[in-house]
C-alpha cells in the first residue's frame, strides 16, 4: 500500500502576486496552477514532458509544469501565459502571434509564449536556428512551424524599436557636463 502524502502549506509568487496554500507534498506544480493558483491558461497536453503546452517560467527559466513538484519551487517566482501582458499591454510576442496566425487551435500556444519570452528577455534578437532551437520543445500541429517563427521575429523587431526608443528618451545622466 502507498502511504498516504502529507499536507503541506505551499508558497510561492504567481504573477508577481503571493501565494500561499495547502497541498499533497508529492503534488505536482501543473496541478495546482490549474487547481488552485487560478492559472488555466497552462495547459495539460501529454503530462509525460513531451509537448511544452504545460510549461511557465520559475524565476525566469522555463520549466515544464506537468514533470515538477511543487515542492521544488517552493518560493520561486512563477510566472504562466496569463502573467506575461503588462497590464493592459500585451507582451510583443501575444500581439505577434495573433497578428501572424502563430496561433491557430490554439492549444499549445501557451506553452509558445512562455519559452519565446524568455528567449526574447534573454536575446531579444534571436537568429532563425535560436528561434528553432527554444521552440524545440513545444509541439503543435496546426500552424506548421513557419507562422510561428515569423511571430518571434516581428516581436524581435518590436521588442529592439521599444528598446531604442527607450534608450534615445532616456534623461541623460549629466545634462550640463563641465557646468557645477
Ligand atoms: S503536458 Fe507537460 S510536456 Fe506535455
Ligand atoms: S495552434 Fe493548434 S496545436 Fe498549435
Amino acid at each position: 500500500m502507498v502511504p498516504a502524502s502529507d499536507e503541506v502549506t505551499w508558497t510561492s509568487t504567481i504573477n508577481d502576486v503571493d501565494f500561499s496554500t495547502t497541498i499533497e507534498s508529492n503534488s505536482i506544480l501543473l496541478d495546482i496552477l490549474r487547481n488552485k493558483g487560478g492559472s488555466l491558461g497552462t495547459k495539460r497536453g501529454c503530462d509525460l514532458g513531451t509537448c511544452g503546452c504545460c510549461t511557465v517560467l520559475v524565476d525566469g527559466i522555463p520549466k515544464l509544469s506537468c514533470l515538477t513538484l511543487a515542492k521544488e519551487v517552493e518560493g520561486c517566482e512563477i510566472t504562466t501565459v496569463e502573467g506575461l501582458s503588462i497590464g493592459h499591454h500585451l507582451h510583443p510576442i501575444q500581439e505577434t502571434f495573433a497578428e501572424y496566425g502563430g496561433s491557430q487551435c490554439g492549444f499549445c500556444t501557451p506553452g509558445f509564449l512562455v519559452v519565446i519570452s524568455a528567449l526574447l528577455d534573454e536575446n531579444p534578437k534571436p537568429n532563425e536556428s535560436q528561434i528553432k532551437t527554444a521552440i524545440e520543445g513545444n509541439l503543435c500541429r496546426c500552424t506548421g512551424y513557419q507562422q510561428i517563427v515569423d511571430s518571434v521575429k516581428a516581436a524581435s523587431e518590436i521588442m529592439v524599436n521599444n528598446m531604442k526608443i527607450k534608450d534615445s528618451t532616456a534623461p541623460q545622466s549629466d545634462p550640463h557636463p563641465g557646468f557645477k
